[in-house]
């Protein structure tokens, strides 16, 4: 059956930041194709799912939510599955849900005007291929955005191979954008309106590239080049990996104004042993000496991490590590997850899967945990005076919500400023997930 062509279009984005990245751009491209973006609570022509394969649970997501798209008369709207999912299942996904009509991987949603085309003629559309030739070649320049905060993807994929993961398999190798179309790219956002920039990678601290003069640059250059842009206000980068974690990138963090003081570094385990069955190639000491290096140069950094409960073979005293790990770093903020084995990675097949009773009990300690250093963390910024960039309106009338440096949401009542006003606040209150403060003075609009 032929499918009419979309005049409208909606792009959901799931999982991680760079989805949401690569979402954006996605949106960017349709509307520069004459689509419009579907207002709220209308039907578009066109759903993208930019999906996140990186647990079951969230693979196994996109098949009610393709469900949920048929509408109350039966019809579907045109439905392309894009991200993860789509280049670890290919055509498998639209033989398990018939209504999808395109499947794009992560490295070729550049070809959505092709695909389209093909699926307005009735066939299945499908492109998972990981071609030389970059998407970010062909991709329309960077439209104005309508928020203060921007994403930058600088470097995709992961050529590390911890074996519990399905990046490698789904992002490909590591390959680092070049230098100048990121300086241009950060400028662009900027002049359209960004007065922070997050730059993205699944291990953004491998981007490497030669600058402008052919000298070899690693992330801290760039971060360097991008400090001296008017008119950004903020640079953070995520995700990293602790083994690059440089010299540079370090000392950038003790010198660079711009540079915000947060640091997500995954760790997943805090024993030496599950951190050899997960090919992680650092210690839980290398771990360790490198915090300490960071908070030496920047010592109200704020640290994060990802934590896996129930890695196979995973010991109670393994998971005491991991709890002892916590204790001694004293996070800011964290993510923890059960392992979920996935298909074709190594540990998916390892020995001594844990049962699913032990990995909650383990979760619930963990998470308790990190709960209380969160706290912790948000109750020693009380009586700080310190930068919020005005992100959102809150419930309340006059009511704003930004960021602190150390990326926690604080509420401020600020009548007659704007998002996108960079201004400065006393810290009054902290609860576990936000903060209040109250306004000082405006120090940019
Ligand atoms: N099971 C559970 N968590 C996982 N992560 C990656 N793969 C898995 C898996 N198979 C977690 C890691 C990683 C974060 C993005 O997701 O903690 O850092
Ligand atoms: Fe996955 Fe490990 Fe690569 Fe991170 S470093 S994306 S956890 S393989």
């Amino acid at each position: 059956m032929t499918k009419s062509d979309p005049k409208t279009y909606r792009v959901k984005s799931f999982g991680c930041q760079m989805n949401v990245y690569d979402g954006e751009r996605m949106s960017e491209m349709l509307s520069d194709q004459g689509m419009a973006a579907a207002a709220d609570g209308e039907n578009a022509d066109l759903v993208v799912l930019n999906t996140c394969h990186i647990r079951e649970k969230a693979a196994e997501k996109v098949y009610s939510d393709i469900g949920r798209l048929r509408q109350a008369d039966g019809s579907t709207p045109m439905i392309a599955v894009a991200g993860c999912v789509a280049q670890a299942e290919g055509a498998e996904i639209s033989r398990r849900a018939p209504s999808v009509d395109i499947v794009v991987g992560p490295q070729a949603y550049h070809r959505l005007p092709e695909l389209i085309d093909t699926a307005k003629t009735g066939r299945k559309a499908l492109d998972t291929d990981m071609p030389p030739a970059s998407k970010f070649d062909v991709l329309p320049g960077r439209k104005k955005q309508p928020r203060p905060t921007a994403f930058l993807t600088v470097q995709e994929g992961c050529d590390k191979f911890c074996t519990y993961c399905v990046v490698p398999y789904t992002r490909g190798a590591e390959i680092s954008r070049p230098w100048s179309d990121l300086v241009d790219e950060a400028k662009a956002l900027v002049d359209g309106g960004a007065r922070e920039i997050t730059l993205l990678g699944q291990n953004v601290n491998a981007w490497s590239s030669e600058d402008d003069k052919g000298r070899i640059q690693g992330l801290d250059g760039l971060i360097r080049a991008l400090d001296r842009i008017d008119g950004l206000d903020r640079i953070r980068y995520t995700t990293s990996h602790p083994n690059d974690m440089t010299d540079g990138l370090i000392a950038a963090h003790g010198e660079v104004p711009k540079l915000m003081p947060y640091l997500h570094l995954p760790v997943q385990s805090g024993s030496n042993r599950i951190l050899k069955a997960m090919n992680r190639s650092h210690s839980r000491d290398s771990y360790l000496e490198i915090l300490r290096r960071v908070r030496e140069v920047r010592p109200d950094i704020a640290l994060s991490g990802d934590f896996i409960v129930g890695f196979p073979g995973e010991s109670d005293s393994d998971f005491e590590e991991t709890l002892s790990i916590v204790e001694e770093t004293e996070y800011a903020q964290a993510f923890s997850f059960k392992y979920s084995p996935r298909p074709g990675t190594p540990a998916a097949t390892m020995d001594d899967q844990i049962p699913r009773e032990i990995m909650d009990e383990r979760l619930q300690r963990l998470q308790a945990l990190l709960n209380k250093q969160q706290m912790a963390f948000n109750q020693q910024t009380v009586g700080r005076r310190t930068t919020l960039l005005l992100e959102r309106k809150g419930k309340l009338d006059g009511q704003l919500v930004g960021k602190s440096p150390w990326l926690q949401s604080v509420h401020v009542i600020a009548p007659g400023l704007s998002i996108g006003d960079l201004v400065e606040v006393d810290i009054e209150s902290a609860g576990p997930n936000s903060l209040s403060g109250t306004l000082v003075e405006r120090i940019a609009a």
